[in-house]
């Protein structure tokens, strides 16, 4: 069965939430995630220091509305004080507050952010002392196992997340050096959530709604986060809820996929503008038609499109085809 999940004070209606993604999760990805079925969905991460000077690029980021919630934002940084105010500026957003400590690329690590805390177990704690002093919205983590192999300082950051006043916190069980090669090694997300009070929300190798029900099996975990495995398919969460609830989960016809694919470029259009959308769209097609007949040459084609009229055309035309 699907269950509520409590953070703080937020209840969840399900424990199936939609993952931070760079350059992915923003207010189109996140209102269709929710159309099927996400009880939580989250920003990409936002960088505080980008807040805290004000950049009208980095608020861009916390671009949402009301039906858009509740909602999670990602800050990262590495600076305690720093990221207290920007958890401050975030409140009027967010309904939740996260801090990203497992991003892996070297142009985050190299600021000390992302999963260079996972190094600086003290670092962490002054972080979480600062800004759980700052807010009152539910905070949580997301981290990766450690640094490398060898060198796995979850349990320690895990028992200073609730030490300090974390509501959650989210393993993705993969240590930086292995970026995303290899397995999420679930039985480490077990391990965690014998280890620690608070609700673990587990991350990785979530591909299909089967990988949803085994991870909350195997894993005893609270929730469920989704990243890769909803790209061009938020028919996911819903899937994965039947399962849950011991009903069949049935795919998306061509129908559905294209209705959705149209209405992600209109959500899109309208909040970015015609060619952002198009260019940004262009990847978001090729996930929503992975599998189908003549996907490729459809993505190497979409490529070159430029306005949304060329867009809808072409989809209409391999959706038309793929029904
Ligand atoms: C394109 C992309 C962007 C991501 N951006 C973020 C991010 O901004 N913050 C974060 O905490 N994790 C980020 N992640 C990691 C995911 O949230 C997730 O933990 C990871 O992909 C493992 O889950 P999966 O194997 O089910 O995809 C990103 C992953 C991908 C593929």
């Amino acid at each position: 069965m699907t269950s509520k999940l409590r953070i703080g004070a937020l209840t969840l209606a399900n424990n199936l939430i939609l993952a931070p993604m760079a350059g992915i999760t923003n207010l189109p990805a996140r209102l269709l995630a929710r159309r099927y079925g996400a009880s939580l969905c989250f920003t990409e991460m936002v960088s505080v220091n980008g807040l805290v000077r004000e950049g009208r690029k980095t608020f861009d980021l916390l671009r949402s509305s009301p039906d858009d919630r509740p909602l999670g934002v990602q800050l990262f940084g590495d600076e305690p004080g720093i990221l207290a105010e920007a958890a401050r500026l975030v409140e009027g957003y967010a309904d939740l507050v996260d801090i990203n400590m497992g991003c892996p690329v070297k142009k985050v690590v190299g600021t000390g952010a992302g999963s260079a805390l996972l190094r600086e177990p003290k670092k962490v704690a002054d972080i979480l002392r600062a800004v759980r002093r700052a807010t009152k919205l539910p905070l949580t983590i997301k981290i990766r196992t450690g640094w490398q192999a060898g060198q796995h300082t979850f349990h320690e950051i895990g028992r200073i997340a609730a030490e300090e006043g974390c509501d959650a916190l989210t393993l993705h069980p993969r240590t930086r050096a292995q970026m995303f090669e290899g397995h999420a090694d679930w039985e480490l997300i077990r391990e965690l959530k014998d280890a620690i009070s608070i609700p673990i929300i587990g991350s990785g190798d979530i591909f299909s709604p089967h990988d949803v029900v085994a991870m909350l099996e195997r894993t005893g975990c609270d929730g469920v986060m989704i990243a890769r495995g909803g790209l061009g398919n938020p028919w996911i969460f819903k899937q994965a809820q039947a399962l849950l609830e011991g009903r069949e989960a049935h795919p998306p016809d061509a129908r559905e996929r294209l209705a959705v694919a149209q209405l992600h470029l209109d959500l899109f259009t309208e909040l970015a503008g015609e060619p952002v959308a198009v260019r940004e769209m262009r990847k978001h097609l090729a996930w929503y038609v992975k599998g189908l007949p003549g996907a490729a040459p459809f993505r190497a084609a979409a490529n070159t499109i430029q306005t949304k009229d060329e867009m809808l055309a072409a989809m209409n035309s391999f959706f038309g085809r793929a029904s």
